[in-house]
């Protein structure tokens, strides 16, 4: 088999954040050639690539209408225009946890919703739609005013608000992200906490500056991460198979029993610099699962 794929990226970083180095090359070795392409670039054919995948697009927040509208345009699109449309939205969370999933408990407060109860312990207010930790601030009761202000804020710039109570185990332990390729385990990363002090914007403005470390997950983060795709596929009508990446991250509650805080199926980084270098073979070779 030889083939033609396009990894899409977004302007502002055309082609990633470098984590992907080592990808094309295992494509290669398969029969691909790759390149990368800026999803709203007019002068791309994405139609003639044989698999187009989602790699950096973290510009679409702002502009979410407009990129699932391009994401319907493109045929050969992983993951699948119905899954970006799904999974861009955190209101997923809530539909996962009412499929009886364990997510950290998640409560939805559209523009027109009245002031919540804000929680007893600290609290997370972010946006609905958002990416790279961008309008994600930590409150806490007693200072119910910086929340409020929060909340306008995100209100007004059309955003439904997700509120979480703030999982301080992030803060010890940090949070464990775990690769799937074609539905199946691939490896896993931790990530420090992104609220506390020492906060730092990438340069692109896109996302705030991770820490991150490999991670061994132990037996019950791997089971969570499992009911949390099986849920996902159930739910969208799909096979596990048909997500060639999926980031299940996930958090330690306070009982220490993982919840699931994130599920990335749009645009991850998937920590490939953080693994062995089969990882980027795994991925090639679900790539081609894809279009067996
Ligand atoms: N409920 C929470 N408890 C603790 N930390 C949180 C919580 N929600 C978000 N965070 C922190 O903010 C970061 C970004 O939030 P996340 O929900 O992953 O949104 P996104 O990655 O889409 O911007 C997380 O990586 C985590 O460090
Ligand atoms: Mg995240």
């Amino acid at each position: 088999m030889s083939g033609s794929a396009i990894f899409v990226a977004c302007s502002t970083l055309p082609e990633g954040d470098g984590d992907e180095h080592a990808v094309p090359e295992a494509m290669a070795d398969l029969g691909f050639k790759t390149r990368w392409a800026v999803w709203d670039d007019t002068t791309v054919d994405f139609g003639a690539a044989d698999i187009v995948v989602l790699r950096a697009t973290w510009d679409y927040a702002e502009r979410r209408d407009e990129f699932l509208s391009w994401t319907e345009t493109v045929p050969a699109l992983s993951n699948s225009a119905e899954v970006a449309r799904w999974n861009t939205d955190k209101a997923y969370l809530a539909e996962l946890g009412d499929a009886g999933v364990a997510v950290v408990p998640t409560t939805l407060i559209a523009p027109d919703d009245d002031t919540p109860r804000w929680p007893k312990g600290d609290f997370v207010l972010k946006p609905a739609v958002g990416a790279g930790s961008r309008g994600v601030g930590k409150f806490t009761a007693a200072r119910a005013d910086e929340a409020v202000s929060h909340l306008k804020s995100l209100h007004g710039e059309g955003h439904t608000a997700v509120m979480q109570p703030y999982q301080s185990s992030v803060d010890s332990e940090g949070e464990f992200a775990l690769v799937y390729f074609g539905g199946v385990y691939s490896h896993a990363f931790s990530k420090a906490a992104m609220l506390g002090r020492g906060r730092e914007v990438d340069e692109s403005g896109l996302y705030v500056t991770e820490k991150l470390a490999p991670v061994q997950p132990a037996a019950g983060f791997r089971a969570l991460a499992e009911d949390v795709l099986d849920a996902t596929a159930a739910l969208l009508g799909i096979l596990r198979a048909e997500l060639l990446y999926a980031r299940v991250d996930l958090v330690a509650g306070p009982d220490g029993k993982p919840l699931l805080l994130e599920l990335e199926l749009v645009e991850p980084s998937l920590g490939f610099r953080q693994t062995d270098a089969a990882a980027a073979w795994r991925f090639a070779s679900a790539v081609r699962q894809q279009l067996a």
